[in-house]
């Protein structure tokens, strides 16, 4: 795991991550609908209330990317220095690929930019490691193996365990032949189990070593596919962009599949941060990206704030009747 270039060891980095969850858990402990059922209003620091009431859109802006004015009590100011001393940069720009698809493909342009910019990281991914074969787990309708191929001329395997979306894959590559024998789909709903399956079927296609991927692989699925790729020896690398941790399964004390790594595990015992790092918590890593936030207008600002505190002022008139 990479960790900003100041710490030492993933270690020092996590155990700093855990006190700033531990102190600021009132900000993400509570649904989004429970904001005034459960009071998180009253819980913010006294002095941070009338400083942030009265921010302009400006100020507002930049406080959300980081950028604390001098003016802020120190108590917000501290809040925002241990973010920037925690925040993370990504190693590099990731490619998008300028592919078209066809107008009535039914694709929104979140989902297109997602395929077009996913595509050529798996391209450069099989490149280091000799696949020229593609295992889709949870392909959906197939846009990510019409891309691979039709850009880069992939074999590619999609495997899809909802009935309708495999039949929907397979009536839209019917009307593309050219790509009959390169792009197959198969209706399995992928488990820890399915290894014996997923080798069984990868039998019918010659390949030198497969690469594994699954785009928007919901929840557990990122969790199955990590597992899938220790077991298939055929498998030589894995590109995935797993999405909606907050349904990820739970038990009586937790969640089956968080903390995935072992050395998360055992941080997170020892520190017992795990009593609040519950669903809520889960859920921040479904929003939008933070840069997102830096150039809003007012009327965004307001129809954000509406969509939240709306279902908040109905949970909280639902709970108190
Ligand atoms: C969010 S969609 C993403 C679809 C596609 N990868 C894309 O990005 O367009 C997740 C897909 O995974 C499928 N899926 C979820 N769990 C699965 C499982 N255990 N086995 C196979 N498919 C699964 C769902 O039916 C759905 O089509």
């Amino acid at each position: 795991m990479a960790v900003p270039g100041r710490y030492d060891t993933v270690e020092k980095y996590l155990e700093e991550v855990f006190d700033f969850l531990k102190t600021y858990q009132w900000v993400f402990s509570s649904p989004n609908t429970y904001v005034l059922v459960n009071k998180v209003f009253d819980q913010f620091p006294s002095e941070w209330l009338p400083f942030l009431s009265d921010l302009s859109n400006d100020e507002l802006n930049e406080l959300s990317v980081g950028v604390v004015s001098v003016h802020a009590p120190p108590s917000l100011q501290s809040f925002f220095q241990k973010i920037n001393k925690l925040r993370f940069t990504l190693p590099k720009k990731i490619s998008c690929e300028d592919f078209k698809f066809p107008n009535n493909s039914g694709l929104s342009n979140k989902k297109q930019h997602e395929i077009q910019s996913l595509a050529p990281l798996i391209h450069e991914t099989c490149g280091r490691s000799d696949c020229d074969f593609i295992v889709d787990v949870g392909t959906g309708l197939g846009y990510l193996p019409r891309l691979l191929y039709d850009k880069y001329k992939y074999r590619v395997l999609g495997i899809e365990g909802c009935p309708q979306k495999f039949n929907l894959a397979k009536t839209k590559q019917k009307k593309y032949s050219d790509s009959d024998a390169a792009i197959n789909y198969v209706e399995h709903f992928v488990t820890n189990e399915s290894e014996h399956h997923i080798r069984q079927i990868t039998k019918a296609f010659p390949m030198k070593h497969a690469c594994i991927t699954g785009l928007h692989a919901c929840a557990d699925l990122s969790v199955i596919i990590l597992e899938l790729f220790t077991k298939l020896e055929f498998c030589k690398s894995l590109v995935i962009m797993p999405c909606c941790y907050h349904r990820l399964k739970q038990t009586e004390d937790g969640f089956e599949n968080f903390p995935v790594s072992n050395l998360l595990k055992e941080l997170t015992t020892k520190s017992g941060v795990l009593r609040f790092l519950k669903t809520p918590f889960l859920r921040l890593a479904c929003q939008g990206f933070v840069g997102g936030f830096g150039n809003m207008t007012p009327e965004e600002h307001l129809a954000r704030t509406n969509s939240c505190l709306f279902r908040a002022v109905l949970e909280d008139v639902a709970q108190s009747g």
